[in-house]
C-alpha cells in the first residue's frame, strides 16, 4: 500500500497506511490515472496477489499480475463507467443510494486457486471541488456469511426438533404411565388366577388358554410379565430423559439437586450413543457431594453434551471415557469427562466455546453444544475448562464453587522439555483450581510474565539461551513482580547457582525426581504463605 499524496502530511500518511494494513477487509484504491495506489494486506491474503505485483501498475497492465478478465472488466466499468460492455457479468449490480456514484455487486472472483462468491463495493473518490481522484473499493467474502446463515437455520431446525421431541415425549408419557401402573396389577392378578386355572384342568387333560398349555403358562408367564415391566420402565426412562433434554435450562429455576443425579440421567440418555461402539465407560461418582442449586435439567444437558462429544471424538476401537465427580479440598465440586479420542483440532481449540464452531458440519453438528453448556455452567456460578492433545484425548472439567470460594490462582510453567511442561500443567489443572500458562524458554517466560501476571512461576533451572537463574534475577530485580512466588525445579542438588537462588526472597526449590503429590503439596504451601 502506498499513500504518498502531497495532500497528506507524513503523520497522516503513516496513520492511513497503518490503518489500511491493519484492517481485515480487503481494500484497494485506484487513482485517476488508473494506477493502483493501495492494495492492503487483506487484499493480498484474499486474492493471493502480492502488492508488489499491483501497486503503481495500471489496471490494463496484465504482465506479472495474473488477474481474471472479469476483474479487469469490473474495474473498467467502475472506472470508466463503461457499463454496457460488461453488463452481462454484473446483472445484480446495484447503485448504493447513500453514496453518490457508488456500486455494489455480487460476483465470483478468483482468489488464489479458488473461485469465491464475493460482494464488491466501489465508490468514486472526489476532492472538495468534485474532481475525480480515483476509486475506493472493498471486497467481502460471502462464504462466512453463507455459512453462518446455514448454521443459524440448522440451529433453528434443532430448536424446533427440541420442541417437537418435548411434545412427543409428553404425549407418550401418559400411556406409558398407564402401562407402568397396570403391569404390576396383572402380575398379582396372575398369581391369584393361576391356581383357579390349574384346578380346572383334569389329570391327563391338556387344556389350553390363548392356545398355550397351562403347564407352559405356569412356567413362563411370570417371566413374560416381568420382561414387559422392564421394557415399559425403559421407555419411561427414555421419555423422561427426552423431556428433560428438550426443556431449555431455565436460569430462574433454583432448586437443590445432586450433580450425580444429573450425571446418571445424562448417562442413561447417552446409552444409545455409546452402545454399539467399542467404548468402555468408567464412572466414579463421589458420594459426599453437596447439593447444587439451579436447574437439574440444564446440568444434565451439559453432561450429555460432554459425553456425546467424547463418544464422537473416539475414532478407534479401544475407546475409553472416564466420568468422575468429586469435591476438591480447594472448595470446588468437579465433574470430569475424559476420553482417549482424537483430541481437539488445535485450529479450533481457542474458539471451542464460541457458537457454531464445529468440525461436524457434514454430520449434522451445530457447534452449539459447548457454547450452550458453557452458558449454563456460568449461570450456575461455575466454569468449564479443557485440556486436549491431538491423537491422545481430551479432558473437560466443569467446576462449581462450593462453600468458601477461593481465588483461582495463575501459574506459569516454564520448561524446555515439552513432556515435563505438559505433565506439570496437567497435574495442576486437574487437581487445583488454577489457570496455567506454559513457556518453553526463559525468554518466553519473561515475555509472558507481563501479560499473564502469574501468582506462581514454576521454572526449570537449566534451559538453553536464558536459564532459570537469569529469569529469577530479572524478576527479583523488578518491583512489579515483588509478590510473585517462584518454584525452581532442578535435578542438580549441589549446583553453584542454587546458593544464589536460595538467598532470593519468595523463591523455593524442588529437586527432581519428585512425585506428583510432593509437587502439589509444595505448590499449595507456597501459595498459602
Ligand atoms: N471431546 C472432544 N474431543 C475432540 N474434539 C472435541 C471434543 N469436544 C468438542 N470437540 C470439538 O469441539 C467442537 C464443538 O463442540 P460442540 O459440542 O460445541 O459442537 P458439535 O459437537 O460440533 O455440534 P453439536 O453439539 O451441535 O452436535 C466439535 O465439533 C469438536 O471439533
Ligand atoms: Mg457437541
Amino acid at each position: 500500500m502506498q499513500a504518498d499524496s502531497p495532500l497528506l502530511d507524513r503523520q497522516t500518511e503513516f496513520l492511513l497506511h497503518w490503518a489500511m494494513e491493519a484492517v481485515p477487509v480487503p481494500i484497494m484504491i485506484v487513482d485517476a490515472t488508473a494506477t493502483f495506489r493501495c492494495w492492503n494486506r487483506a487484499c493480498e491474503r484474499m486474492l493471493g496477489i502480492g502488492a508488489e505485483h499491483v501497486l503503481r501498475r495500471s489496471i490494463e497492465e496484465r504482465e506479472g499480475f495474473n488477474v481474471h478478465a472479469l476483474w479487469l472488466d469490473y474495474l473498467r466499468w467502475v472506472f470508466y463507467d463503461d457499463r454496457k460492455s460488461i453488463q452481462a457479468h454484473f446483472e445484480n449490480a446495484q447503485p448504493v443510494k447513500s453514496v453518490p456514484g457508488a456500486w455494489q455487486a455480487t460476483i465470483q472472483l478468483p482468489c488464489g486457486d479458488d473461485i469465491r462468491d464475493v460482494e464488491l463495493y466501489a465508490a468514486p473518490i472526489r476532492n472538495g471541488s468534485g474532481e475525480f481522484l480515483g476509486v475506493f473499493q472493498t471486497i467481502r467474502d460471502l462464504r462466512e456469511r453463507k455459512k453462518l446463515i446455514d448454521q443459524l437455520l440448522h440451529a433453528q431446525k434443532m430448536e424446533t426438533l427440541g420442541t417437537l421431541v418435548a411434545g412427543v415425549a409428553h404425549e407418550i408419557n401418559n400411556p406409558v404411565n398407564l402401562l407402568l401402573y397396570n403391569i404390576p396389577l396383572f402380575e398379582k392378578l396372575w398369581q391369584d388366577v393361576l391356581p383357579v386355572l390349574a384346578g380346572r384342568v383334569l389329570p391327563g387333560e391338556t387344556h389350553r388358554y390363548a392356545g398355550l398349555p397351562v403347564a407352559f403358562l405356569q412356567e413362563n408367564m411370570p417371566a413374560l410379565l416381568s420382561d414387559m415391566k422392564f421394557a415399559v420402565e425403559r421407555i419411561a426412562r427414555i421419555v423422561s430423559g427426552l423431556k428433560s433434554y428438550s426443556r431449555f435450562g431455565d436460569p430462574s429455576e433454583k432448586k437443590p439437586f445432586s450433580l450425580n443425579e444429573a450425571v446418571e440421567n445424562a448417562l442413561r440418555l447417552a446409552q444409545t450413543t455409546i452402545r454399539g461402539r467399542r467404548i468402555v465407560s468408567r464412572v466414579e461418582l463421589a458420594d459426599d457431594l453437596p447439593p447444587l442449586v439451579g436447574s437439574l435439567h440444564s446440568i444434565e444437558q451439559v453432561v450429555l453434551n460432554l459425553i456425546v462429544n467424547a463418544v464422537q471424538a473416539i475414532d478407534h476401537s479401544q475407546g475409553r471415557i472416564d466420568i468422575r465427580t468429586d469435591v476438591r479440598s480447594d472448595g470446588y465440586m468437579v465433574l470430569t469427562v475424559a476420553d482417549n479420542g482424537k483430541g481437539i483440532d488445535p485450529s479450533i481449540a481457542p474458539r471451542i466455546f464460541d457458537p457454531f464452531v464445529t468440525d461436524k458440519q457434514d454430520k449434522g453438528g451445530t457447534g452449539l453444544g459447548l457454547s450452550v453448556s458453557y452458558n449454563i455452567v456460568r449461570a450456575h456460578g461455575g466454569t468449564v475448562r479443557f485440556r486436549s492433545q491431538p491423537s491422545a484425548g481430551t479432558m473437560f472439567q466443569v467446576l462449581f464453587p462450593v462453600g468458601e470460594r477461593k481465588p483461582i490462582r495463575r501459574i506459569l510453567v516454564v520448561d524446555d522439555d515439552p513432556l515435563i511442561r505438559d505433565l506439570l500443567s496437567d497435574v495442576l489443572i486437574s487437581n487445583r483450581s488454577c489457570t496455567v500458562e506454559e513457556a518453553a524458554s526463559g525468554i518466553e517466560a519473561c515475555i509472558r510474565l507481563g501479560a499473564f501476571h502469574p501468582d506462581l512461576l514454576v521454572i526449570d533451572l537449566f534451559m538453553p539461551e536464558m536459564n532459570g537463574l537469569e529469569v529469577c534475577r530479572i524478576i527479583r530485580n523488578d518491583p512489579e513482580f515483588r509478590e510473585l512466588r517462584i518454584l525452581v525445579i532442578t535435578g542438580h542438588s549441589s549446583h553453584a547457582s542454587l546458593d544464589e537462588i536460595r538467598r532470593m526472597q519468595r523463591t523455593d526449590v524442588l529437586f527432581k525426581p519428585f512425585d506428583i503429590q510432593e509437587f502439589l503439596k509444595k505448590v499449595d504451601k507456597i501459595l498459602s504463605e
